[in-house]
């Protein structure tokens, strides 16, 4: 970036995560629960969606205010008819230094991976969080089968999309017996597993503090049977904490935001679909920049309303959980994109 911008507790601006849709087919349960997000849910119309040109428009502007990174998600990103192009655009733009894609593997095929991977994409993270079908399709809420999201992790090393990530959110009484036969499933390969604590995202997933493995027990499941040692951060303010094995085997990640609030490093600023800017996953509120980029409004401007967004940015949400758990209306998953 060009110009340091910090925001009201001295946290730099770097990462861009951009949500194409609040769309997705499948319907985790702790994500998209079937009850709130079934037939009659109201989605974003097209017409409520940025432009491919307003979200290279917002991406440039914040790079020129400090974004090296840029995360594409969802809903389901490859959802998003125009994901090429918005991803050859982005590509394009001088200063972004990572660029990557989290999906749920449904649509990656090798053609798909090969056709983001010519268009700029660099890595891809699929979400997958167990290996045997029952759990498997249990998590996923629609039935959809394993194998065919372990052969879009294979379609994604095919295309160099890589480090590839395979995320695997751990649920109490749900996915912990997953948890060492997937670390074993993808040792030696090249993949990065991320093991993420439940969280309580949103509103309509009934998050309760008894529902979360913390990142040490799922350190020590994998840990007594494969050794592991901490890695230092590969950049500033990195969501997921390392571990390599000691034999060599690779690496993974714990994501602890509930046992181990990470905010003192959040750099991350959310953008909706809708055009709407969060500056923590669990805010309440977005701040709409759909209507200053629809008005005619000068790069300058728009550039203005941005620092002064992130400018007056203090939340620390993981950090203060415990005294505000009982907040509500916090924005939903599959709206702000993780
Ligand atoms: P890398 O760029 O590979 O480090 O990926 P990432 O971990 O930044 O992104 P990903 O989309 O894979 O997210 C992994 C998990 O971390 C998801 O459950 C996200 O919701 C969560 N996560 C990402 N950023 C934040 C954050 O700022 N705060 C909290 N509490 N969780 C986050
Ligand atoms: N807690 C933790 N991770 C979640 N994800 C979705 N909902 C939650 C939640 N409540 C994960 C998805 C995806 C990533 C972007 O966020 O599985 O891998
Ligand atoms: Fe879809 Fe990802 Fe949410 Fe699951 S976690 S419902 S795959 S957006
Ligand atoms: Fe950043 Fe909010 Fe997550 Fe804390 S809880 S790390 S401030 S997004």
């Amino acid at each position: 970036g060009q110009q340091k911008l910090f925001d009201a507790l001295s946290r730099p601006l770097r990462d861009l995560r951009m949500s194409l849709t609040d769309r997705c087919n499948f319907r985790c349960p702790y994500c998209m629960p079937i009850d709130e997000f079934g037939p009659h849910h109201a989605f974003l119309r097209r017409d409520e969606l940025l432009t491919t040109q307003e979200l290279v428009r917002t991406a440039r502007l914040l790079v020129e205010l400090g974004v090296e990174k840029i995360r594409l998600t969802g809903g389901e990103p490859l959802l998003r008819s125009e994901i090429i192009d918005i991803v050859g655009a982005l590509a394009s733009l001088d200063g972004v230094q990572d660029m990557a894609l989290t999906t749920n593997g449904s649509l990656l095929t090798k053609a798909r991976a090969q056709a983001l991977a010519d268009a700029g994409l660099q890595r891809v993270t699929v979400s997958l969080d167990a290996l045997s079908s029952h759990i498997a399709t249990r998590m996923n809420g629609v039935g959809f089968p394993v194998d065919r999201v372990l052969r879009a992790v294979d379609a994604a090393l095919a295309a160099g999309l890589s480090p590839v990530k395979v995320n695997v959110v751990v649920r109490r009484g749900w996915n912990e017996e997953e948890i060492l036969p997937i670390a074993e499933r993808f040792r030696g390969t090249g993949v990065i597993v991320r093991f993420i604590e439940y969280m309580d995202v949103g509103t309509s997933n009934g998050w309760r503090l008894e529902d979360v493995v913390p990142a040490a027990e799922i350190l020590r499941k994998i840990g007594e049977v494969h050794p592991l040692e901490p890695v230092p951060p590969r950049v500033p303010g990195e969501v997921a904490t390392r571990y390599r094995y000691l034999d060599g085997m690779g690496e993974i990640g714990v994501i602890h935001s509930v046992s181990h609030p990470f905010c003192g490093g959040c750099n991350r600023l959310r953008l909706t679909a809708d055009g709407e800017l969060y500056t923590c996953l669990f805010a309440t509120n977005g701040k709409p920049l759909k209507p200053l980029l629809r008005s005619g409004a000068s790069d300058e401007e728009v550039r203005a309303f941005l620092a002064q967004v992130w400018h007056h940015r203090r939340d620390a949400y993981s950090a203060v959980r415990t005294r505000e758990t009982k907040r509500i209306g916090k924005v939903e998953m599959s709206r702000v994109g993780g």
